[in-house]
C-alpha cells in the first residue's frame, strides 16, 4: 500500500473532526449510531438534498420512534407523511423493509453488506452506508458527490457514467482502516461544503496539495461528462374540481409507476404528442360533464426522464354532488393532509388562486 494513499484518507478524516455538519441523523462523537435513523436517513437521501430531507426525518422519527412503529403503521399514513420528497416507491419500499426488519430480524438491521441488499428499496449504495455508518463496516460508499470528489482528486478522463465502475476502487485505495463511517461522512460532507459542482472552495480543502484536478488549473472541469440526453417534455391537464361546500374531487394512482399510490386530481394522462395548450378541456377527458370549466393557468414540474407542463382547469360542482366512479370528496381540512405530490400542490395552488 502507498503511505501517501492512506495519508489523503487520514487528512480527510482530520478535516472532518474540525468541520462536519452537525446533521439529526448522526451520531454525535462518542455516540453509538441508531441503525434505524442511519437507515430513514439514506433511503429519504436517495435523490434528494439534505435540506429537503431534514424536516421529513424529524417528523419520521416523531411519528415512529422505532423500527417497530414503522413496521405497524398503515401504508397510507406512510405515504402521507412522504408526500411533497419525490420518488415515492421509496416509501412503498421503506414501509415494507420496516415490516422484514421486524418481523424476520427481531427488529435488528443486518449488518452484513450483501444481506442488506436483500431488502426492499436497498441497492449498492445503501447497503454500503448502512454498513460503514451504523456498523462500522468497512464497505466502499459511493454517492454523486463522492464520485465528483474522486473524479477530481484523481482528474479523471474518463467522462461519467463511463467512470463509475473506475471509481470505488479509486475510493477503496484512499480509505484509511479505521473509522469507515466517519470516512464515509466526511468523502460526502467535502463533496456537498467544498468541493462543489461549480466553483468548489480549493483553498478551504484539505486535498488542496493532492488534487489532480486543481494542480490542472481547472477543478470544475471534472468530473467530464458525456452528452447528456435532453428531458422530453410531456403535457397534460388537471381539473380541480370543488363542491360548493369546499370539497376538492381527487383519486388515488394506481399502486405501481410514477406517483404510484398518491393521490391527485382527474386528468388526462401524459404524453409527448400533445397538443401545446388548451384554452378548453381536451373532450371527453372531465370527470363531469355538464361542468363550466376554466383555464386557471399551467404549472410546470421536472421529473427524472421528463418534463410536464400541466394546464389547470377549474370548475365547480353543486352541493351533494356525488363523486364519480374512482374518486372521491376531500374536505379542505383533509386537502392539507392528504398525500399529494408536488405537482399537485402546485395545480391546487394555483386553482386556489384563481378568481375566474
Ligand atoms: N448524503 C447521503 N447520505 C449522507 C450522509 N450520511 N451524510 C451527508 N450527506 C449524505
Amino acid at each position: 500500500m502507498d503511505k501517501s494513499n492512506l495519508h489523503v484518507g487520514e487528512k480527510l478524516l482530520a478535516w472532518y473532526d474540525r468541520h462536519r455538519r452537525d446533521l439529526p441523523w448522526r451520531a454525535r462523537p462518542g455516540e453509538k449510531p441508531d441503525p434505524y435513523a442511519v437507515w430513514l436517513s439514506e433511503v429519504m437521501l436517495q435523490q434528494t438534498t439534505v435540506a429537503a430531507v431534514r424536516a421529513y426525518f424529524l417528523k419520521f422519527l416523531d411519528l415512529w420512534p422505532r423500527v417497530e412503529d414503522l413496521a405497524a403503521a398503515q401504508i397510507e399514513a406512510v405515504m402521507q407523511a412522504w408526500a411533497g420528497l419525490g420518488y415515492y416507491s421509496r416509501a412503498r419500499n421503506l414501509h415494507a423493509c420496516a415490516r422484514r426488519i421486524a418481523e424476520d430480524f427481531g427488529g435488528r438491521f443486518p449488518q452484513d453488506e450483501a444481506e442488506l441488499r436483500r431488502l426492499p428499496g436497498v441497492g449498492f449504495y445503501t447497503a454500503a452506508a448502512i454498513a460503514a455508518i451504523a456498523f462500522e463496516r468497512p464497505a466502499t460508499v459511493v454517492d454523486g458527490n463522492v464520485e465528483r470528489v474522486m473524479s477530481r482528486l484523481r482528474a479523471l478522463e474518463t467522462p461519467l457514467p463511463a467512470a463509475k465502475k473506475d471509481i470505488p476502487p479509486l475510493v477503496a485505495e484512499i480509505a484509511p482502516r479505521r473509522r469507515p463511517g466517519d470516512f464515509a461522512q466526511a468523502m460526502m460532507d467535502l463533496g456537498a461544503t467544498i468541493c462543489t459542482p461549480r466553483s468548489p472552495a480549493c483553498v478551504l480543502c484539505p486535498w488542496g496539495g493532492e488534487c489532480a484536478a486543481r494542480k490542472l488549473g481547472a477543478p470544475e472541469d471534472y468530473p467530464r461528462r458525456a452528452a447528456k440526453k435532453p428531458r422530453p417534455l410531456r403535457r397534460g391537464a388537471v381539473f380541480v374540481l370543488r363542491r360548493a361546500d369546499g370539497a376538492f374531487l381527487t383519486r388515488t394512482r394506481p399502486p405501481r409507476g410514477l406517483l404510484g399510490g398518491m393521490e391527485e386530481f382527474f386528468g388526462t394522462d401524459w404524453r409527448v404528442d400533445r397538443a401545446p395548450d388548451w384554452s378548453a378541456p381536451p373532450p371527453g377527458f372531465a370527470p363531469f360533464v355538464g361542468v363550466n370549466w376554466a383555464r386557471a393557468g399551467e404549472v410546470d414540474h421536472v421529473f427524472t426522464h421528463f418534463s410536464l407542463k400541466l394546464s389547470v382547469f377549474v370548475g365547480a360542482a353543486p352541493r351533494g354532488a356525488a363523486a364519480p366512479e374512482g374518486g372521491r370528496w376531500r374536505k379542505p381540512a383533509e386537502m392539507k393532509e392528504a398525500a399529494l405530490p408536488s405537482v399537485m400542490r402546485k395545480a391546487e395552488a394555483l386553482a386556489g388562486k384563481f378568481r375566474g
